[in-house]
């Protein structure tokens, strides 16, 4: 009987999974350690404001932001609720908080930083979002350009597939 629960609760679990990533076009991997890297070279470790992850996934690069900034107020956001569960769970320092629910539903003005690492058609629907954005906001975004804007910069991270990394300011 325990057996068949288990079973029941695993098969649900990854079914949630891959029906999350279907919807959303992306699936919950985290951001190469390159990248991370890189995306904390360009937010000052001083930083004092608000920073948030868009699609935060187990939380691996909203912990990394929240280590690298400990005076910044970091927030993930996340609409898969299996690692939306696990990075609520996994001990995270007292600026980091975890949202649940997706993101174009949220207000994303109270930012001053927006890390991304998604897909491309959610580059498009955040584009039209972004022009909320409070004029100075930074939005890094990995591997995904926005469809129309210019960077202020690119840099390819030295990983196995060249990885862009986008930096755009509104
Ligand atoms: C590739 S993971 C990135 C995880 C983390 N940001 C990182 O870089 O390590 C992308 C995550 O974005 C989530 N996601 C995609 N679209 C979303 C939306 N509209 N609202 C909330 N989460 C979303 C997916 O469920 C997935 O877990």
């Amino acid at each position: 009987m325990l057996f068949l629960v288990v079973l029941l609760l695993s098969g649900a679990t990854i079914i949630s999974l891959i029906m999350f990533s279907v919807h959303y076009g992306i699936s919950p991997m985290p951001s190469s350690r390159q990248a991370v890297k890189k995306i904390l070279e360009h937010v000052p470790g001083d930083f004092q404001g608000k920073i948030i992850d868009l699609g935060s996934g187990f939380g691996h690069l909203a912990r990394a932001l929240a280590h690298h900034c400990p005076s910044a107020q970091v927030e993930g956001i996340e609409a898969s609720p299996l690692p939306w569960f696990i990075s609520f769970c996994y001990p995270h320092p007292s600026n980091l908080s975890f949202k649940k629910g997706d993101f174009l539903n949220y207000s994303l003005d109270s930012a001053q930083y927006l890390v991304c690492y998604l897909c491309p058609s959610a580059m498009v629907h955040l584009q039209v979002k972004f022009q909320q954005l409070q004029p100075g906001t930074v939005v890094i975004s990995n591997t995904f350009a926005l469809p129309s804007k210019k960077p202020i910069w690119v840099y390819h991270v030295t990983d196995l597939y060249y990885t862009p990394i986008y930096g755009y300011r509104y």
